[in-house]
C-alpha cells in the first residue's frame, strides 16, 4: 500500500505548513488521512514548520501538542516567526522563511536523525563585536556570524542543549536555542564567563575586535570634534580566559582566521590559550572566511590529529567540526 511505500522510501518528512489540526493528530497518533498514515509507518526525522492564525498558535491546546510533539525523538521544529500572515493580519504564526527550512532539511539529512550530543550543554560565539567611540562610530570587523548558526543548528538537531552568544546586527533565523545578544567584548566576555560553568563544550567563533576604542563618548561626537588618530586599548583575550578556567570535562575550541600559512599560527594559538582543538580558517582563499555561505580549514587538536576540511557549506563544515569534536570526547571518556 502507498502509505508505506511512502514511509519506507523518505529519508525526511517535511511539515510545511503544519496545521493545529495536524499538529493534533501527530501528538495523538491519529492515521486517518494519506499524510499521518504516512508518518506511522515511517521512522525517519520528521520537520514541523507551524503556520496558523495567531489566536490559533497561542491556544492553550495548541501550544500544549507543539511542547509534547517536540518531546518526541523524530521530530524536530522549526518556531513560527512573526510577520504577515495568510488571514492578513500581523503577528506570531507565520511558517519559518523557506530558506530556513532549507538549511534544517540539509543538516537532518546529514544527521538522519541521530543525536550523538544529547544531553550536552554547548556554549557558542558569534558574529563580529562592536566597539563603540560614541553611540553612532565603532571599530568593527566584517564577521556575520554564519559559521556560529551553522554549529548552533547543527548541535540543536544531534540533540544538544545550545546557548548562543551573538553580536551578529542582522536577523537571525535560529529557534530553540537560548540566544543572548551582546555588542562589544566586554559584554560577549560577561555573558560567556556567566554561562561558561555549566557547559560541555565551548566554541569560540565569534571574531572578536582587539582593541577598542580608549575613550568612549556617550553623546555622539560633532565630526569637528573627531580626533585626527585614535588613541586605542586592547580588549580582553575572551578564549584565554576561558582556557585558564577550564575544567578537565569541559572541550573548548576557537577558530584561528589566518591569511598565508595557517597551520603553524593555529597550533601557536591552541597552546596558548590552552584549547582542545581550533579551526584554522584561512580567509584570503575564494569560497571561505567572513560573510561566504561557504568554508573550508583545518582541524587541529590538542593531542596531535589534523583533519583538512575542504570547501564546503558552513552547515556542513559544523557537522564535521561535532564529528570531530565527538569522536575526541569519547575516547577521552574511553581512557578516563
Ligand atoms: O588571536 P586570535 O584573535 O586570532 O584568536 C582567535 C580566537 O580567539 C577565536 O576563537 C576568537 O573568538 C578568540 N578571541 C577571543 N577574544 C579576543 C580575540 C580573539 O576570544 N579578544
Amino acid at each position: 500500500p502507498l502509505h508505506i511505500q511512502l514511509g519506507e522510501w523518505a529519508e525526511i518528512i517535511v511539515l510545511a505548513p503544519l496545521t493545529a489540526n495536524t499538529l493534533a493528530k501527530l501528538v495523538y497518533g491519529f492515521a486517518d488521512n494519506l499524510l499521518t498514515n504516512t508518518i506511522l509507518a515511517s521512522s525517519c526525522p520528521i520537520l514541523l514548520a507551524p503556520a496558523m492564525n495567531t489566536d490559533m498558535w497561542e491556544q492553550t491546546a495548541v501550544q500544549r501538542n507543539w511542547q509534547q510533539v517536540l518531546t518526541e525523538k523524530r521530530y524536530y521544529g522549526i518556531h513560527p516567526g512573526s510577520g504577515i500572515l495568510a488571514c492578513d493580519r500581523v503577528g506570531q504564526g507565520r511558517m519559518a522563511e523557506p530558506k530556513e527550512i532549507v538549511t534544517n532539511i540539509k543538516s537532518l539529512l546529514y544527521t538522519a536523525g541521530k543525536r550523538d550530543l544529547a544531553g550536552k550543554k554547548i556554549l557558542i560565539s558569534a558574529g563580529g563585536t562592536r566597539e563603540h567611540l560614541d553611540p553612532v562610530r565603532f571599530i568593527g570587523n566584517p564577521s556575520t556570524g554564519k559559521m556560529g548558526i551553522a554549529l548552533a543548528q547543527a548541535a540543536l538537531h544531534r540533540g544538544a542543549n545550545v546557548t548562543f552568544v551573538h553580536s551578529i546586527s542582522g536577523e537571525l533565523l535560529l529557534s530553540g536555542v537560548k540566544i543572548i545578544e551582546v555588542v562589544s567584548a566586554a559584554q560577549m566576555q560577561q555573558a560567556m564567563l556567566a554561562n561558561f560553568a555549566e557547559a560541555d563544550i565551548i566554541v569560540m567563533s565569534a571574531a572578536v575586535a582587539d582593541v577598542k576604542p580608549a575613550e568612549y563618548s556617550s553623546e555622539k561626537l560633532p565630526k569637528r570634534s573627531l580626533p585626527n588618530s585614535l588613541p586605542l586599548t586592547p580588549v580582553p583575550d575572551i578564549v584565554a580566559e576561558l582556557g585558564k578556567l577550564k575544567q578537565s570535562h569541559q572541550y573548548l575550541i576557537g577558530f584561528a582566521a589566518q591569511t598565508g600559512d595557517i597551520v603553524a599560527p593555529a597550533l601557536e594559538k591552541l597552546r596558548v590559550k590552552n584549547l582542545d582543538a581550533i579551526v584554522a580558517n584561512p580567509i584570503d582563499r575564494e569560497g571561505a572566511g567572513f560573510g561566504s555561505n561557504t568554508n573550508q580549514g583545518i582541524f587541529l587538536d590538542a593531542g596531535g590529529r589534523q583533519l583538512d576540511i575542504p570547501s564546503c557549506s558552513k552547515l556542513e563544515m559544523a557537522h564535521h567540526l561535532w564529528d570531530f569534536a565527538i569522536s575526541v570526547i569519547s575516547y577521552q571518556l574511553s581512557v578516563q
